[in-house]
């Protein structure tokens, strides 16, 4: 039996002509950002509806260019600790303090009310992550901001996930996409930040330089260099890749969707994932008591499963006396299990029967 994978791109012949066509045209990559990455990021504004998208070769690179805007150098940074690790690598490459918080239990994003408890006059950020693609209560933490504490969103997992009606990247501030093959719209590598504060045509500019090793200023052969940039930008095969995905990703997050529904409705985890149509369902995570032999077990079937995540605050980089009681509990016991546009209704069922006979 071939093994169901954890992930899993949802490609076909449109993704590999585009590839292809991209290839044998000689134009791969420009750091001014033409081509196909400006089509990527002209399409990609109008599908989240957002005032203006800055792409960039990763969601790493999109959080900590988006940490950049923020000044937060000696300043705290407030974010879960149940993420992936590059949410905090964010502020430390700024030179920011991570203040890690719990999360709620429900949704494993981070806790509002918490958050509260850790504001300080050091505070300058806050970094929600829309944890599995389930949407963070964005209002309640915007409520929280004010004119010294600013919210960078971390939607690496939410593409297409929708709070109060509206995409995400069309509410915050700063919001950083992730396009990573494993991802909602996969691409061999990409990220993309979404801009919607007021002075955003500025914001953007700036982020291009950044994006492109701080040049500005390009007229004909000339350019200047007024600040300090990286080679960030996004690739054209990327994008060729991207622009085919954003067609499907509807029908994509539809069928992660549908699934999220049968494994509502079949699987027996004493906790999992809420079910609600908000969340673009990147992962689906259920709660078991002996994750080391359900894993085991699991793969032995030919399934393949993950642990999202170790808790950043208990990486040795990052550790500090810190507790964080729910975040803590749930990283022993959380298990991911494939839900990816591929997977067929014999696999949904044959993964039902199985989490359930060894959770
Ligand atoms: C929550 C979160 N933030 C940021 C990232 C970083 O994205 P990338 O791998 O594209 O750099 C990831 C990627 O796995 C992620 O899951």
């Amino acid at each position: 039996m071939k093994k169901i994978k954890l992930f899993d791109p949802a490609i076909d012949e449109r993704e590999v002509k585009k590839a292809v066509k991209t290839l044998m045209s000689g134009f791969w990559a420009s750091g001014a950002g033409g081509g196909q990455v400006q089509e990527f990021e002209k399409n990609f504004k109008k599908f989240i509806n957002s005032k203006s998208c800055v792409s960039v070769n990763s969601g790493t690179a999109a959080l900590h260019l988006a940490a950049a805007l923020c000044d937060i150098k000696g300043k705290e940074v407030i974010l879960p600790s149940l993420s992936f690790v590059s949410t905090a690598h964010a502020i430390m490459y700024n030179g920011g303090i991570p203040v890690f918080v719990d999360v709620n239990p429900h949704t494993l994003c981070i806790d509002p009310e918490e958050i509260k408890k850790k504001i300080s006059k050091k505070t300058r950020c806050i970094i929600p992550v829309h944890f599995g693609g389930m949407p963070a209560d964005i209002k309640k933490i915007q409520k929280l901001s004010n004119s010294n504490i600013m919210i960078i969103e971390d939607a690496a997992h939410a593409c297409g996930s929708e709070f109060n009606g509206k995409k995400i990247g069309s509410h915050g501030d700063f919001v950083c996409f992730s396009f990573h093959p494993v991802k909602n719209l996969a691409m061999p590598t990409g990220g993309l930040i979404s801009i919607n504060s007021h002075n955003y045509k500025k914001i953007t500019e700036d982020l291009k330089s950044k994006r492109w090793c701080g040049i500005s200023n390009r007229k004909y052969a000339d350019y200047d260099v007024d600040k300090i940039g990286w080679n960030f930008y996004m690739n054209e095969l990327s994008a060729a890749i991207g622009l085919v995905q954003l067609q499907k990703i509807k029908k994509m997050n539809n069928k992660r969707k549908s699934i999220a529904k049968i494994y509502d409705k079949e699987l027996n985890a004493s906790k999992k994932i809420p079910f609600t149509s908000t969340c673009a369902y990147h992962l689906y995570w259920i709660c078991v008591r002996d994750r080391k032999i359900f894993r085991k077990k699991l793969l032995e079937k030919g399934i393949e499963t993950g642990t999202h995540y170790k808790p950043i605050h208990q990486m040795s980089l990052y550790k500090k006396s810190v507790k964080l009681p729910l975040t803590e509990k749930i990283a022993k016991e959380i298990v991911t299990i494939p839900i990816h546009p591929n997977l067929t209704e014999s696999q949904i069922d044959y993964i039902v029967k199985t989490a359930n006979r060894f959770s």
